[in-house]
Order: structure tokens, then sequence, then C-alpha cells
């Protein structure tokens, strides 16, 4: 069996940080000690840009100050979770070998000087990567402040270099076997782009004009399998070492380069990185989305790898979390399933390029707000873990999401680049949010049998197993809705006959797609009831299907909008945000799907976990919230009969208990 997250948790909620203490005198680390146990750190990750302190020079190793850290952080009670530092190799290692450099699309090299200098298919970085691996398992797989190995950092490398040609050329050798297939896949005809031998194919460098899409989108697989190669080669060190320790990587959300639901099968922990911008009115909905799916990843609970406690330093402007903010986020991420709640840093840096992003404790130090409500998270966390670690809540609704059909239709030459995949799919999960509907997140060929309802934003390209994944999932008794651009292409980005496939065209009851009708920014088109907004289609449908909205007025004036055929439902337009809010809440309700309380103010979130309802009020002003029953708030202690006040930012986590006892307490 493999170690799952409980391994490092063992019953508590995993609460720290990146710490980087070689930025730091060791003076410093004591006191970081003393602010760690009084905040109720549990676990600090170390290392993650250590490469050059750990190796000054080619095949060196000083380990003195990592081992006296970890045995400063098992002397005060405080895990460790061990990163290898192969997200920024030396100075030495690009000077010496400038091999391990990338190379960019029009060819120029990236320099050292920043960070993820690598190139995940140079032989030289594999190599150098996998000995200092090595080396720290062996040295530190047996020290007892141990809990868990986090490889690299954010793989998120492109690379056009020869160096990445090679690997590529072997990639699609190993994929299509002979020049015919890949010629055929690519459809090289067109364009007199035919392959006559493997040594002529290149990565897609700069082109004149647009490049071949087939070859563009095996780029985008061959780049995820390759840095996900490079992970591998490090786990498996690892592993081998510490065999019942968990391993992770910590991923980006929506990051548009890895196939994470490929990636995630080889993780032990699946984790993640979360920034919503503080004044980004939609931030809570977008945090809930990367929750989601990064809990439907690892298919139960999830580390929240990094967090901010205050500003980043990468946004145009970079506003504070208000205060209560960074506690409500954080009990967002546990109700949806985190059992680590961790940020980027500890301490904020002085100097280099993130000395104004904020760390645990900030510039101000102790005395500053965000240590001190950093200290009260930290306590609360302790309070409710018990009631809340291991716990796993599937749901009934299911978001589907594959990242081949994102890359197949986000390629140049379509007919609307205002069609964008992570768009449509924050506005259907959006909607589903709006309406307190809890979702999961999954992929078009998993098992769907235990949803009720699966909705499906845009999926361009779909495999012949996927549709029919979704033909049985209805057949069965599913209700599927849809979003436009779903089923065009093959997994080769090849348009199926009609525009859209056959099958899928049968299921939604359209006759004919005549033409797709992009629509400008500003622009809408009237639909019966609502505003369409970016797309809309010219279709005709099948007798036995229901036009539940039709376009009002212009070219398309009566014909279908939102389209149904049975229990399948076909969006060929973008509803305005509450018409798509209450079209799903309706679909959910007919296939027999609730919110999770009823009649919630807006801007409060409800969500089960386990036995617990974690209540949030994303709103700057108090509400109340009617909760049937009695109930206890693990946070607070207090005993509730029948409805709930949240300040602003205010959150609750209920246990229910018998009304009995908490009209007893309540009594005075
Ligand atoms: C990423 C990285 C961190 C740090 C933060 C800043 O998540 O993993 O090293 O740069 O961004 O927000």
């Amino acid at each position: 069996m493999k170690p799952d997250l409980g391994a490092a948790t063992r019953g508590r909620i995993l609460y720290g940080g990146d710490y980087n203490p070689e930025q730091w005198p060791e003076e410093t680390w004591q006191e970081d000690v003393r602010l760690m146990r009084a905040a109720g750190v549990n676990s600090v990750t170390l290392g993650v840009f250590s490469w050059a302190k750990l190796e000054p020079r080619p095949g060196e190793r000083e380990f003195g100050w990592l081992d006296r850290l970890m045995d400063l952080m098992h002397d005060n009670g405080i895990g460790v979770v061990l990163a290898t530092p192969t997200a920024s190799p030396p100075p030495w290692m690009g000077h010496l070998h400038p091999d391990t450099l990338p190379v960019t699309e029009d060819g120029r090299t990236e320099w050292w000087g920043g960070r993820q200098h690598f190139s995940h298919s140079s032989d030289t970085y594999r190599r150098y990567a996998a000995a200092i691996t090595e080396d720290l398992a062996a040295r530190y797989g047996g020290h007892p402040a141990l809990t868990m190995w986090h490889i690299n950092n954010e793989y998120c490398t492109y690379d056009w270099s020869e160096g990445a040609a090679a690997r590529f050329r072997v990639w699609l050798r190993a994929k299509y076997g002979t020049l015919d297939a890949l010629n055929e896949a690519w459809g090289t005809a067109f364009w007199s782009q035919g392959y006559g031998d493997w040594a002529e194919i290149h990565t897609p460098r700069q082109a004149h004009y647009l490049k071949n899409p087939g070859q563009v989108l095996d780029f985008k697989r061959f780049t995820s399998d390759m840095l996900l190669e490079c992970y591998v080669a490090e786990r498996d060190i690892v592993r081998r070492a510490t065999p019942h320790l968990p391993v992770t990587t910590n991923f980006m959300p929506l990051w548009v380069g890895q196939d994470a639901w490929r990636w995630a099968e080889e993780e032990d922990v699946v984790s993640v990185d979360l920034y919503p911008d503080p004044r980004d009115p939609l931030g809570a909905q977008n945090g809930a989305l990367v929750q989601d799916m990064t809990r439907s990843q690892a298919r139960g609970p999830w580390m929240l790898m990094e967090q901010a406690a205050g500003p980043v330093n990468w946004r145009g402007v970079n506003h504070p979390k208000p205060r209560g903010l960074n506690r409500l986020w954080s009990l967002q991420a546990v109700a949806r399933g985190a059992d680590a709640v961790c940020y980027f840093q500890w301490r904020q840096s002085r100097q280099g390029a993130e000395k104004f992003h904020s760390g645990m404790v900030s510039h101000a130090g102790e005395e500053g707000r965000t240590y001190q409500e950093v200290k009260q998270l930290g306590a609360e966390l302790a309070a409710i873990a018990p009631e809340v670690t291991g716990r796993h809540t599937p749901n009934d609704i299911a978001v589907l999401h594959d990242w081949h059909a994102w890359w197949a239709g986000a390629q140049d030459g379509r007919l609307s680049n205002r069609v964008d995949h992570p768009d449509l799919l924050r506005a259907w999960h959006r909607a589903l949010w709006e309406a307190h509907l809890t979702t999961d997140f999954a992929h078009p060929e998993h098992d769907l049998s235990a949803y009720r309802l699966v909705v499906v934003p845009q999926a361009y390209a779909l495999t012949d197993a996927a549709i029919e994944n979704l033909l049985a999932y209805v057949r069965r008794g599913g209700t599927l809705v849809s979003g436009f651009l779903t089923g065009v292409a093959d997994e080769d980005d090849r348009v199926r006959a009609g525009g859209m496939d056959a099958r899928l065209r049968e299921l939604f009851g359209i006759r004919t797609l005549h033409e797709w009708w992009p629509l400008d920014a500003g622009e809408h088109v009237e639909c019966d009831g609502f505003r369409g907004t970016l797309w809309s289609e010219e279709i005709d449908k099948t007798e036995d299907a229901e036009a539940r909205a039709r376009y009002k007025g212009g070219e398309l004036d009566g014909l279908p909008a939102v389209l149904r055929s049975g229990r399948a439902w076909y969006l060929s337009t973008l509803p305005e945000p509450a018409a798509m809010r209450d079209l799903l809440a309706g679909i959910a309700a007919e296939a027999g799907v609730r919110p999770v309380l009823d009649a919630l103010p807006e801007g409060v979130e409800a969500v089960r976990r386990g036995e617990l309802l974690f209540v949030l009020n994303h709103g700057r002003e108090s509400v109340t919230v009617e909760v049937p029953g009695g109930h206890r708030d693990l946070l607070t202690g207090a005993a509730l009969k029948d409805e709930l006040t949240l300040g602003r930012y205010g959150a609750a986590v209920l246990k229910a208990e018998p009304d009995a006892q908490a009209e007893a307490v309540l009594a005075p």
C-alpha cells in the first residue's frame, strides 16, 4: 500500500510552510522555532531552493547546516517535508554544462540568475538531480523529523532545445512507430509538411505562420511527460530509501503545462499552491474550484502546500489580505478536503526577488497582524483536526476537465480566441458554487457512475472511449449537461464529421450543426429568459429533442440555445452568470441533487466534510444563516439552535448535537 497524507499528518492538520533558513543567521533559527511553536506550526518544508548551498561545487556536499536544522526541528516537535532542490540548479551547472539550460521557442537560452532554468531533457541535469536526491535520501531518510518528500517545485518549464528535440523524436517514435502514422496523425498533407526522416522533426519552434496543430499538441503532451519523467526519477530514489513516507510535488492551479490527472496517479499526496487575489470578487469561487479539483485528483485528503498569509509580489498590484481573510480561505480549503494548510513562506525575506512577498512572519515580526492571525489560526486548526483529518466526502456532481482537450482546443487558427477553457470551467463551477451545490471534478474517461449529474463546460477533443463513457453514463440514468465546442475533434485534433461527433449529436438531439457564430467582446444574443455571451450556434434539432430556450432575433432567431433530449442537455451559448446558476440549479434539482443548505444568503458557502458542516461568510457584512437543528461550533465551542450569525469573513465549523443539549447550553 502506498503511504498517504495520513502518514504525515497522524491525525493533525499539517500547519506551516516553506522554510528558507539559509537566508538567515543561525540566531534567527532559534527565534523561528519559538514563534513556530507558539503558532502551532507542526510542519516545515526545507530545501526547496537549496541546491547551491548543498552542492556549492560539482559533486561537493555541504550538509552540516541542514543536519542542524533537521535536529532543531525534531527537538521542537516540528516535522520536515524535505524537498529535492532540483527546481533551481546552482550557477556552476549552467556555466559548465550549457546543455542543462532550456531554450525558448525562438531559440534563445534561458540563463541562470532566476530559477527553473533547467532543461527537462538534459541528461546532465537529470544525472546531477539524481545524485543530489540519492544523497539527501541516504542522509535524511532515517531522520526522525522527516515526514514527507517534496520533489522539485512547481514543474512548469518548456524547452525547445536540441536536447528536447532529440527526446521528442524518441517520444514520437514510441507513440507512432512509423513516420506514416505520424504524418497521418499530424495531417502533414496540409501545407507540404510531410516528414520523410525522423531527423527532420524538431520541437515546434518559431515559424512564419500558424504551426502544425498536431505537432503543437504532441509537444504539449511530450512536455508534460518529460517533466513527469524527471519527477518519477527522483520519486523512485526517495521511495527506495523510505517506502513508508509519502512523496509529492506541488501543482500550480490549473497549470496548462501538466496533465495533472496523469501526474496525480504518480503521487502519494496531491498538493497545490493557491493564491487567489484578495481583491478578486470571485476569489472564493476560484479558490473553491482549485480545491475541488485537487481533492478529486487526490481522491481523498490533499495538501495546501502554499498560500500567502498576506500579499504576493507577482501581480501588477499586490494587495494584502484584510483581517480574517487568511483564516476564512484556510478553513475553506479544509472544508473542501485539505489536511494540510501551509504557506509560502515562513519568514518574509529581506533580500532576493520575493522580499515583498508576505510570509507567516512578516517584516513587522511577532507583533505584526499577519503573525498574530497565523497564530490564532494555528490554534483553531489544532482544535478541529481530530474531527476533520482523513475524512473524504464525495459529491453528487462532477465537472469534467481534461488537459488534452484544453490543449487541442486552445490552438491558433480557431474561430474565436475569446473562448478560454479555464474561463469556461470557472463560469460553470461558479454557477454551481452560487447555487450552493458542491462538486467534484473528473476526467471524461473516469467512472462517472457515482454521480447524479455530470457537467461538461467544454471538451473540444474527446477520445472514442470518452464519448462511449458519456453515452453509457446517460444510458444508465445519469444527467449530462454539456457546453458548446464539445466533441468537435478526436485525440489527434481531427475534426469529427459533421463538426461534432455524431454519437454526441444524437445524444443531445442535434440534427445538423450548420455554423458556429462566435460573439465579440461585449456582444450578446437574446434568448428566451436570458442573454447568451461568447458563442452561439446555428443548429437544427431532431424531432424528439426539446428546445428549452431559443435565440430571439438576429440571424439565429428561433433556433435552439438550450437543447434537451431526455437526460442530456446542450448549451450552444454561455448564459450570463445568474441564468447559468438558475439553469444548473434546476437541472440538479431534477436530477435529485440538493444544495448543502436551503436559503443560504449570497456569498455564504456551506460545505460538508465528514460529520461536519462548514459555513463560511465571504461577504463583508454580517449574515444570519438558517441551520436547522442543534449544533456546536468547534471553533468557538458555542452551542447553536436553528440559526447562526457570522460576522464579516466569519466561519463556523458545526457538529450536530442533540437538540436538548444545545438548548441546555443556550438556555441562560
Ligand atoms: C510559488 C513558488 C514559491 C514562491 C511563490 C510566491 O508558489 O512555489 O517558491 O515563489 O510562488 O507566490
